[in-house]
């Protein structure tokens, strides 16, 4: 799977985006570290808050399937600049890795990369819970 072709797999997803409100369509598509691709897209809601993104939709189709080692995430949202995934979105990726590649995608040819660590530095991930019950 080449970076374009996860790219291309992220604008299909993006073509079954539900966004009545915003109607700003995002698409992912995660690169297991086995290989598969699990796609996503923004699932929004009458009662914003349930709203889902795209990449959330993407990472819990694939622990739901058994898939927890992540290569690389691409996203894709408006055509003329880089879409950037929230801060929840973020969080729920870094728990899996700082080391998952994080593609910014306009385009199969225009696109910017970066890693987790990159884009949630001083984050909080498990390691954080190794030493439970707040003694020292
Ligand atoms: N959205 C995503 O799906 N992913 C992002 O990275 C940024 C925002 C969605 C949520 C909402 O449906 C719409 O884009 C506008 O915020």
């Amino acid at each position: 799977m080449t970076k374009k072709d996860l790219i291309k797999k992220a604008l299909e997803a993006q073509k079954m985006a539900y966004v009545p409100y915003s109607e700003f369509p995002v698409g992912a598509a995660l690169l297991t570290r086995s290989g598969k691709v699990y796609t996503g897209c923004n699932i929004e809601n009458a009662s914003f808050g349930a709203t889902n993104c795209a990449e959330r939709t993407a990472i819990f189709k694939a622990i739901s399937e058994g898939e927890k080692k992540f290569d690389t995430i691409a996203i894709v949202g408006d055509p003329k600049a880089f879409t950037s995934p929230c801060g929840i979105c973020r969080q729920v990726l870094v728990e899996f890795g700082l080391d998952t590649t994080v593609i910014l995608a306009k385009s199969p040819e225009e696109y910017q990369e970066f890693t987790m660590e990159e884009i949630l530095p001083l984050s909080f991930t498990p390691k954080d819970l190794e030493n439970k019950g707040g003694t020292a």
